[in-house]
């Protein structure tokens, strides 16, 4: 039986961890012959930077081959193949599926259709749990543990999938949380409730200013233009927060700024040399954490 990556709900506190402790091992050598001889399909049927590029990095690094498309418009979906018979038929060229799809649960259904594992690298607003994996990396590279630490998350709370996967990762680790969002991209009720369950504190608040002065992550979103139906609510609150060098003064000394990327508006380009700012070493960790994943989804390491 495979074990897909559909949710990060799906790996416990233990294989978060090995995933973490696996992922230090490729950092200090990522270029091994591990994946010889396998196939990875990337199906991207949204735009992406990192993500696509990273996975796929991984995979020839570790001595693999990929196949794939980075525009559903040049597959077969344009033509009205379903979603399961496009999985069907990649599980026969492929070793393993890494799926990027529009609609919330697709990557789940792709995962119980399928016979070979499915990594989500994304399923609308829902989850994006390899890009979990990777922040929990640069949080606990940069702070040293995992454990009790204050989060701050910022912008779109409501459609960023990274920050709903998050959450549910630090449920793990103890930690404080502070949602600073305008109303209308509001933290969703379940993930408020899922907290209030956990036990875990948080607070909320529309206002950006130093309200991250006790935190130890600020972690920055961006507004997904792509998930608004209606364009002048977008406009409305695109820019609602930008994050300046000079708001940094009071922070924490031991405050890193981490961002899922891609940034439009949200951080301002002078706080780029700020020492503050990981976004970019947080973008090259998810090479490491997806040559982990995938050898995990292959069954090579535990
Ligand atoms: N963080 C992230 O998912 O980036 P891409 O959309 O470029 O893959």
């Amino acid at each position: 039986m495979h074990k897909s990556l559909v949710s990060i709900t799906d790996y416990s506190k233990q294989e978060i961890l090995s995933i973490l402790e696996s992922a230090r091992d490729f950092e200090a050598n990522p270029n091994r012959k591990t994946l010889d001889g396998k196939v990875i399909a990337t199906l991207f049927f949204e735009p992406s930077t990192r993500t696509r590029l990273s996975f796929e990095t991984a995979v020839v690094r570790l001595g693999g081959s990929i196949i794939g498309f980075s525009d559903a418009a040049t597959s077969s979906s344009v033509k009205g193949e379903t979603l399961n018979d496009t999985i069907h038929m990649v599980s026969c060229y492929a070793d393993a599926i890494v799926m990027r799809h529009p609609l919330e649960g697709a990557a789940r259904y792709a995962a119980e259709v399928s016979p070979v594992p499915i990594v989500n690298a994304g399923d609308g607003a829902n989850q994006h749990p390899s890009q979990t994996l990777l922040d929990l990396y640069s949080i606990l590279k940069t702070q040293g543990t995992l454990e009790n630490l204050t989060i701050c998350m910022v912008g779109d709370l409501k459609y960023g999938r990274t920050v709903h996967s998050l959450i549910q990762a630090m449920s793990h680790f103890n930690p404080t949380f502070k949602f600073i969002a305008p109303d209308e991209l509001r933290l969703p009720e379940e993930y408020r409730v899922f907290c209030r369950q956990k036990g875990i504190p948080f607070t909320e608040s529309r206002e950006l200013n130093d309200n991250f002065n006790d935190a130890d992550i600020l972690y920055m979103t961006r507004v997904q233009k792509e998930r608004f139906l209606d364009q002048i609510e977008y406009e409305r609150v695109k820019n609602v927060y930008t994050l300046c060098n000079d708001m940094l003064a009071a922070s924490k000394s031991n405050l890193k700024i981490l961002h899922p990327l891609p940034r439009v508006n949200e951080i301002s380009m002078d706080v780029d040399k700020n020492e503050k700012a990981y976004y970019f070493q947080q973008a090259q960790n998810g090479l490491y954490v997806r040559q982990a994943i995938v050898s995990k989804v292959l069954g090579l390491i535990e």
